[in-house]
């Protein structure tokens, strides 16, 4: 095994589960059995259908070395080769405030089988990856949530929220903009060629994005076997007027009722490099024939598109959690930012799990990069390690951790510095 496979498992969570009579163990992907019986669990973890071998074969010849894929095995079950347990972990960049990245444990496909729940099984499991996280000498750990009840108490907070948004088009009138350019239809394969480069293009402008490819960008394709929603996939690209790809978007067509001209289009993905390629994609949407509704899944907080219609009415919004940080390596996260005003600052961090827990001043320079040790002195402001992780792509005020009690101290400071003049995003979700 090679990579983030290299690692040991994690002791203290292994022998927790073995004194349970279950064993925790590294799936190899090469071990095409262990690989299927593990992407089985996965799938039926997530009330899935069964996978065909030729989508297990799929997953199994894109996955990566750096995949770190952990199974426990009850070997007094019915099917004692099938996981009862799952993860997937991997290394990836998150952007943070100030153009950069920081490294992140992104995790992943964690399920318990419905007949071993509520016994503590994930606990062990993502306690066990915090701590291979830490070995890896990564900052920070990341994921997307199918509930948000389960992961505060392991240290992890919102940090991105997204908007789903709905769009009345009778009432979507276009007031931005003549976007310069072209939009194009492109096949599948067309925009696969050109996607990631677009994708990487963006990644780096917004806090909350993670480096992602492989399998993910093949599911938004529709290019996974057995995706039965592939066929009604669309795509378009556009270009700048020297050609050059700058965005694109994914979407489908549903129709609703007896009335044809009432079609939804349903906005999977869009991602723009340029304020001409945002207006374009998103015109281009909104005018599209026999479609009343356009809905959109995962959008930012800022989305600008109300900004750019007649009635800004026509464009309703919910918001939702998304992205959830976990802060691992106070010194490495903080000072891999860069912040809004400079100054010094000592916090102190709480943190059940250790790993976050100290006293740590963040002395930021006037160019906003900032060095963070530990530090004796009293502290201006005093939060959980959960605050900590929602303040830190500067996207949730401290004002409003303050009031939900995990956060004390002078809030206005805090803020001052931890903002970001850019709302985090995550474009996808894992
Ligand atoms: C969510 C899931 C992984 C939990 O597994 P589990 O082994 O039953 O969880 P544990 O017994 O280790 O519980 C750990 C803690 O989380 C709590 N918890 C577990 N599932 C929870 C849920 N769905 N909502 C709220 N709390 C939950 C437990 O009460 C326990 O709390 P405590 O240790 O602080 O007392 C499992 O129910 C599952 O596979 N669900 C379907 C797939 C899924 O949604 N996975 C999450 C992907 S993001």
């Amino acid at each position: 095994m090679t990579g983030t496979t290299s690692l040991p498992i994690d002791e203290t969570s292994r022998a927790r589960l073995a004194s349970d009579g279950l064993r925790m163990v590294l799936v190899d992907p090469t071990d095409a059995a262990a690989h299927a019986a593990w992407f089985r669990a996965e799938t039926r973890g997530f009330h899935g259908a069964e996978p065909s071998a030729e989508l297990v074969e799929q997953r199994r010849a894109s996955a990566r070395s750096e995949d770190r894929m952990v199974g426990v095995l009850d070997d007094t079950t019915a099917m004692p080769e099938v996981p009862v347990a799952t993860t997937v972990c991997w290394p990836a960049e998150l952007t943070v405030p100030g153009g950069r990245a920081v490294g992140t444990w992104a995790v992943s496909g964690v399920t318990v089988s419905p007949t071993h729940r509520r016994r503590g099984i994930a606990r062990a499991l993502v306690e066990a990856e915090l701590r291979t996280a830490v070995a890896h000498g990564l900052p920070t750990a990341t994921l997307t949530v199918s509930e948000s009840t389960i992961y505060s108490r392991f240290g992890f907070s919102p940090a991105v929220l997204a908007r789903d948004v709905t769009v009345q088009t009778a009432r979507a009138r276009w007031s931005g903009p003549e976007p310069a350019g072209r939009v194009h239809a492109v096949t599948a394969e067309q925009l696969d060629e050109v996607g990631p480069q677009i994708v990487e293009r963006v990644r780096l402008t917004r806090p909350g994005e993670v480096s992602y490819g492989g399998p993910l960008w093949t599911r938004q394709l529709g290019l996974s076997v057995d995706d039965e929603n592939a066929k009604n996939l669309r795509f378009v690209r556009h270009d700048a007027p020297d050609g050059t790809p700058d965005g694109f978007a994914i979407y489908q067509l549903i129709e609703r009722g007896h009335d044809f001209s009432e079609h939804e289009l349903k906005l999977n993905t869009l991602v723009a490099v340029t304020a001409d390629a945002y207006a374009a994609l998103w015109r281009f949407v909104l005018e599209m024939d026999l479609v009343s509704t356009v809905t959109a899944h995962l959008r930012p907080v800022d989305e600008p598109l109300r900004w750019l219609l007649e009635d800004f009415r026509a464009v309703g919004v919910t918001e939702t959690d998304h992205l959830w940080v976990r802060v691992l390596d106070v010194p490495a996260a903080l000072s891999a930012r860069t912040y809004l005003s400079p100054g010094r600052l000592v916090l102190t961090v709480s943190d059940p799990l250790g790993h976050a827990a100290g006293t740590w001043a963040l002395d930021v320079s006037p160019d906003g990069t900032a060095t963070v040790t530990a530090s004796t002195d009293p502290a201006e402001a005093t939060m959980t390690v959960n605050a900590l992780g929602a303040l830190y792509l500067g996207g949730v005020p401290a004002r409003t951790l303050a009031a939900a009690g995990s956060l004390h101290g002078d809030v206005d400071r805090v803020d001052a510095i931890f903002r970001s003049p850019v709302a985090p995003y995550l474009s996808i979700w894992f």
